[in-house]
């Protein structure tokens, strides 16, 4: 299709202008709603002819920084862009780019890190400041202007409801055969009075294919054809391949206790190579007929729609490889009837959640003997990425999962600790741990029971004994015996862990 072609309506394609003319309509310190989840669906064009911009700017001695708001993680060509001219004043709800976590932790940047499902009702009510700009991906515009979204949906809704001006980005290089993959609820969601979100089961249509905007807000629109981001796996390696087996195990004990159906119940799956692992151990395992409620959708899964195993996914974005995402495009009129993408605080949204019972599976950096988890700062105050949907998930969810390699850096850091340095996920919303080295399950015990489960199951060998030497004293000499600790002592581990010395 070419590109023209992609814009039906005859007002927005009188709009049609150059990446550099639309990033001359944003000013120095606006708020910019951009589209993005996972690499998926941002702008391609606009972000970084904002960032010449912004150098051009900072050459002549003139300070130009914006607010950079997204569905989720972006890709160099926004986040690495505009990071790298130092052209971000605040960032949020999450990210995972090296520059800008270089800029964050140099406290050059700041960094909001909130649930993704808190992000439009945020916005809705004004608690980030006002939104100026919407700079949205889309794969086509109707006739009446409503428009065809991308390979994500993240916050699009929002930024084009909330925003005072807004700017399509139109990517032929997406497929048009997205049409009608997208599920947009437009019900009623501020308080007081919020309407039940109608979806009960996680293969539910309960919205419109298409995005609602007001032609009179489009300031620009701008003809790209660039790829997604579409990041390789690395095949998963032996510690991936021994977290999926013992969560494999215990989901069979799980069915075979009748704690839960055959086809389990619709899974969530956190980003990276663990979780992928995870997806192809359920690919080759027993279960028949599964269905996911993630946030992302990722290679594991989309081989798990190929065989068979996984009958429906409900994503707000697409998370894939090169070879994932030529085996989506060549079929994409097959999936497209199994594969649904929401806003993402539908797809994040603790009340649906709930009540379909999630089985809810994401990475940390940490945990303590106690079951607190730590998903986000490296040794306490090191932002690593953000909570994402996480803690959307592991709140909700019917069974919460949390999974690592239990050592890091080639094994000088336990990820079995005395005392999580960063609580992100208390004790009471963690189930389950997994590392390579066996699985915790925490539901029904104590925090003292925990401690010897989590050590014992979890933690690496070579970890252990001084694991067990602080919790044994931490029994005898902590002033309080339901969650032992040793205050003086939590801090010099992390401390010994940070300057390198051996446990
Ligand atoms: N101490 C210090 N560094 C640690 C560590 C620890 N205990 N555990 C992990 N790391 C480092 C790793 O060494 C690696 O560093 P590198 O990039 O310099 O090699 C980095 O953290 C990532 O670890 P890795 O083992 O590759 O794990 P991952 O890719 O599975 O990511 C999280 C783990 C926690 C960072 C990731 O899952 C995350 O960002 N989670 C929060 C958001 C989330 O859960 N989203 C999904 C919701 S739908």
């Amino acid at each position: 299709m070419s590109k023209e072609n992609r814009i039906h309506s005859a007002a927005l394609r009188s709009k049609v202008m150059s990446a550099n003319e639309a990033a001359s309509l944003i000013q120095s310190g606006m708020n910019v709603g951009m589209s993005g989840f996972t690499g998926a669906g941002y702008p391609k064009a606009v972000p970084s002819a904002l960032a010449k911009r912004i150098m051009d700017a900072n050459v002549n001695g003139k300070r130009f920084k914006i607010g950079v708001w997204t569905g989720a993680s972006t890709a160099p060509d926004l986040d690495g862009a505009l990071a790298m001219v130092d052209g971000i004043e605040m960032r949020l709800p999450y990210q995972s780019d090296p520059t800008c976590r270089k800029r964050i932790n140099a406290g050059e940047m700041e960094y909001i890190d909130i649930h993704l499902s808190h992000v439009a009702q945020f916005v809705w009510f004004g608690f980030l400041g006002k939104l100026d700009v919407a700079v949205v991906e889309v794969a086509g515009i109707l006739e009446d202007g409503r428009l065809i979204p991308s390979s994500s949906i993240g916050n699009n809704k929002t930024w084009l409801d909330q925003a005072d001006k807004v700017i399509l980005e139109v990517n032929s290089w997406q497929s048009s055969q997205l049409e009608g993959m997208h599920d947009i609820w437009y019900g009623t969601q501020l308080p007081p009075n919020r309407q039940p979100i109608p979806l009960v089961r996680s293969s539910d249509r309960i919205g419109e294919p298409y995005l609602r905007c007001d032609p009179d807000k489009v300031i620009a629109v701008v003809q790209t054809h660039a790829p997604d981001r579409n990041s390789a796996f690395t095949p998963p390696d032996e510690s991936s391949k021994k977290i999926a087996g013992h969560i494999l195990e215990f989901l069979q004990y799980e069915v075979k206790k009748g704690r839960l159906p055959r086809e389990l119940l619709p899974l969530q799956s956190g980003v990276g190579n663990i979780a992928n692992a995870v997806m192809a151990g359920l690919n080759e395992g027993p279960f028949e007929n599964l269905t996911a409620y993630t946030e992302v959708l990722q290679d594991g899964m989309l081989e798990m729609l190929k065989s068979g195993k996984l009958a429906s996914a409900s994503a707000t974005a697409f998370s894939l490889s090169n070879e994932a995402l030529a085996e989506l495009s060549a079929d994409l009129g097959r999936y497209r009837e199994r594969i649904i993408l929401r806003p993402q605080e539908i797809s994040n949204h603790p009340e649906v959640i709930r009540r379909l019972g999630v089985i809810a599976m994401n990475g940390m950096i940490e945990a303590d003997i106690y079951g607190n988890v730590n998903s986000t700062h490296v040794m306490g105050s090191q932002i690593m990425n953000g909570i994402g949907g996480s803690g959307d998930f592991a709140r909700n969810a019917y069974l919460s999962i949390f999974m690592t390699p239990s050592q890091a850096k080639n094994g000088a850091i336990s990820c079995i600790v005395p005392m999580a340095s960063h609580v992100d996920h208390t004790e009471h919303d963690v189930q389950v741990l997994v590392t390579e080295q066996g699985l915790a399950d925490l539901r029904g015990l104590s925090p003292k029971q925990r401690a010897k489960a989590i050590i014992e199951n979890c933690a690496h060998p070579n970890f252990r004994p001084a694991l067990s030497d602080y919790y044994k004293r931490a029994l005898q000499f902590s002033p309080g015996k339901q969650t032992p600790h040793l205050l003086e002592e939590v801090f010099g581990w992390h401390l010994r862990a940070l300057r390198g010395e051996r446990m």
